[in-house]
C-alpha cells in the first residue's frame, strides 16, 4: 500500500510509517470485554517469546498461533530451537482464569515450521468471548484473549480497528497498544505487517538483517517484528484478519 494512504474518522498515524487505527460501528462482532487482565497474563519460562495470536474467526472456529523461540533472533531463522519438533499443549477457556477449559489438545511444532504453532479450534459457541494460552514444558505462553464470529443472521455491534504499513525501524508501535486499549472485537491487518527493507541510517530502531529475500531472512524479521510488546498485545487482545500487500512478500519496485 502506498504510504500516503489518508483514512477518515479516529486516525492515529504511527511514526513516520503510515500504520493507521480506526473505528468503525458495523455490523459483525461484538466489543471484547473490558475484564481487567484480559489478554494480559503474562509468560513463564523462555520458549514463549514471540507472543500468541487468533485469527480468521467463523461462528465455531478460531485458529490459534504462537511459535517457539528461545533465542528469536538468531541470523538463521530458527529462533535458537533444537532441530525437532515439540508438543506444545494449547486450552480455550471462557474465562481467563482458566477454570472454564471448553477445548484443548496438542500441536506439534516442528522445525520446517520454524517451530511456529497452528491450532484450528472448532466446536466453539458463536458470538463468544474465549480465553487462550500454550503450554510445552514448564513453560506458558500469555494468555490471549479471542471471540467467535456471530452466528449467520445475527450481527450485532463492531468495534473494528485497522492497521497497515508497519514499517518496524521507521517508528514504534505505540498505535498497536492504542488499538487493544479499545478493547476491538476484531483487529484487520490490511496489508504490509512487516517490510522487507534493511536497516536504514535514518531509522528509529534497527531492523535486522538483509533485505528479506530468503526463507532465513524472512523468519528473522517477522520474529523481530514478533517481539515488539505493543504488537504482541494487540494480537493477545482481539482476533485479527488480514490480507498480505507488496512489501510482506515481494517488492516489485525493488530492483
Ligand atoms: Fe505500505
Amino acid at each position: 500500500m502506498p504510504e500516503n494512504s489518508r483514512v477518515s474518522r479516529r486516525s492515529v498515524l504511527l511514526g513516520g510509517a503510515g500504520a493507521f487505527a480506526v473505528a468503525a460501528g458495523t455490523a459483525g462482532l461484538a466489543r471484547a470485554s473490558a475484564a481487567p487482565g484480559a489478554g494480559l497474563a503474562k509468560p513463564v519460562g523462555e520458549a514463549f517469546t514471540l507472543g500468541v495470536a487468533s485469527g480468521d474467526p467463523t461462528p465455531t472456529g478460531v485458529v490459534l498461533w504462537t511459535r517457539l523461540a528461545q533465542n528469536p533472533l538468531a541470523e538463521d531463522g530458527l529462533g535458537g530451537m533444537p532441530a525437532r519438533g515439540v508438543p506444545v499443549q494449547w486450552q480455550i477457556s471462557k474465562n481467563e482464569r482458566f477454570t472454564r477449559i471448553v477445548r484443548a489438545g496438542t500441536a506439534w511444532a516442528a522445525p520446517e515450521a520454524a517451530h511456529s504453532v497452528h491450532v484450528e479450534a472448532e466446536g466453539l459457541a458463536p458470538g463468544t468471548e474465549y480465553f487462550y494460552r500454550f503450554r510445552t514444558g514448564n513453560a506458558v505462553s500469555a494468555t490471549g484473549r479471542t471471540r467467535t464470529a456471530p452466528a449467520r443472521g445475527q450481527l450485532g455491534e463492531l468495534t473494528m480497528c485497522f492497521a497497515s504499513c508497519a514499517h518496524y525501524g521507521e517508528g514504534f508501535f505505540t498505535a498497536y497498544r492504542r488499538m487493544a486499549e479499545d478493547h476491538p472485537g476484531l483487529i484487520l491487518h490490511l496489508g504490509d505487517y512487516q517490510y522487507e527493507y534493511a536497516s536504514k541510517a535514518k531509522d528509529v530502531r534497527k531492523v535486522l538483517g538483509p533485505e528479506t529475500v530468503k526463507l532465513a531472512d524472512y523468519r528473522l524479521r517477522h520474529a523481530q517484528y514478533k517481539t515488539d510488546p505493543d504488537l504482541q498485545l494487540a494480537h493477545a487482545t482481539a482476533p485479527w484478519l488480514v490480507v498480505w500487500d507488496d512489501h510482506d512478500v515481494y517488492q516489485p519496485t525493488t530492483p
